[in-house]
């Protein structure tokens, strides 16, 4: 019996029009789908009646299954022959632990796919109007994250501050420490922040603040996962007001 292969999909930031044409295809192809807590139903809408789905969400500190299972998974069903859709918010390579289920199939034997997706850091930042690079403002962009296992170990000097811009990613439960980090590295409190909640879905919401006031902005509009932090002058858009919500901090 032939071997199936896993393809690791990206799905993009929500929306089924950010998918690319392949992982359009795919979806609608696949006999097994493998995702994540990220994926819209509206992205699942688009696979194959009786395609079976499997639901691996995981949640920040609370991981439904374990990234050794997640992987264990796959080989089986490609070895028995069915080809396999990992699917993935954003892109599969960025915070995605894409690279450690390639590993895993790459040892079983079972031949491997990446399909490259629009990661949240370009999706809900186009949204929101954010150019992550400008002319005028940055010329250097960073991805990193800050969800609290090994934050502080991090070194993050010199990613932020002027000509920068450094997006965060799981970062909404660490804001205080991820605040408090960045001032400690020398970034002055007054540099623009934005956080981009549910990013190029229909419930975005993009709230503008100060570093130093970061945790607050956080925490008084009730921010909820997926968001964005992105620090930065091109976070302070002159006709910001136009894609912040009315719940929108100060510009
Ligand atoms: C495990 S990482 C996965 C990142 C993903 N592979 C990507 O390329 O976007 C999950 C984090 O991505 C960010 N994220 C994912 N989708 C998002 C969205 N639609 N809006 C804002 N942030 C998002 C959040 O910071 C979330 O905690």
């Amino acid at each position: 019996m032939a071997i199936g292969t896993v393809f690791l999909v990206g799905a993009g930031p929500g929306d089924p029009d950010l998918l690319t044409l392949r992982a359009a295809r795919l979806i609608g192809q696949a006999a097994v789908i493998v995702h994540d807590g990220l994926v819209e139903p509206a992205v699942l809408a688009l696979a194959r009646p009786d395609a079976l789905l499997v639901d691996v969400a995981k949640r920040r500190a609370h991981h439904t299954l374990p990234q050794d299972q997640i992987s264990a998974l796959l080989v089986r069903h490609a070895l028995v022959g069915q080809d396999v859709v990992r699917l993935k918010g954003g892109d599969p390579f960025i915070f995605g632990r894409g690279g450690e289920e390639a590993e895993a199939c790459r040892a079983a034997g079972v031949p491997v796919q990446v399909v490259p997706g629009i990661s949240s850091a370009l999706g809900a930042a186009a949204a929101a109007q954010i150019p992550l690079t400008h002319r005028d403002h940055a010329s250097i962009v960073s991805f990193v994250a800050g969800q609290c296992k090994g934050l502080a170990e991090q070194d993050w000097a010199g990613l932020a501050g002027a000509g920068r811009t450094l997006v965060i990613f799981m970062g909404v439960k660490t804001a205080p420490h991820i605040a408090d980090k960045l001032m400690a590295d020398g970034l002055a409190p007054d540099t623009a922040v934005a956080v981009i909640e549910n990013g190029a879905r229909p419930t975005m919401r993009v709230l503008r603040g100060l570093l130093a006031g970061l945790p607050d902005l956080v925490e008084q509009q009730g921010v909820v996962s997926p968001a964005l932090i992105v620090i930065g002058a091109v976070t302070r858009a002159d006709d910001a007001a136009l894609v912040t919500t009315a719940l929108g901090a100060a510009a």
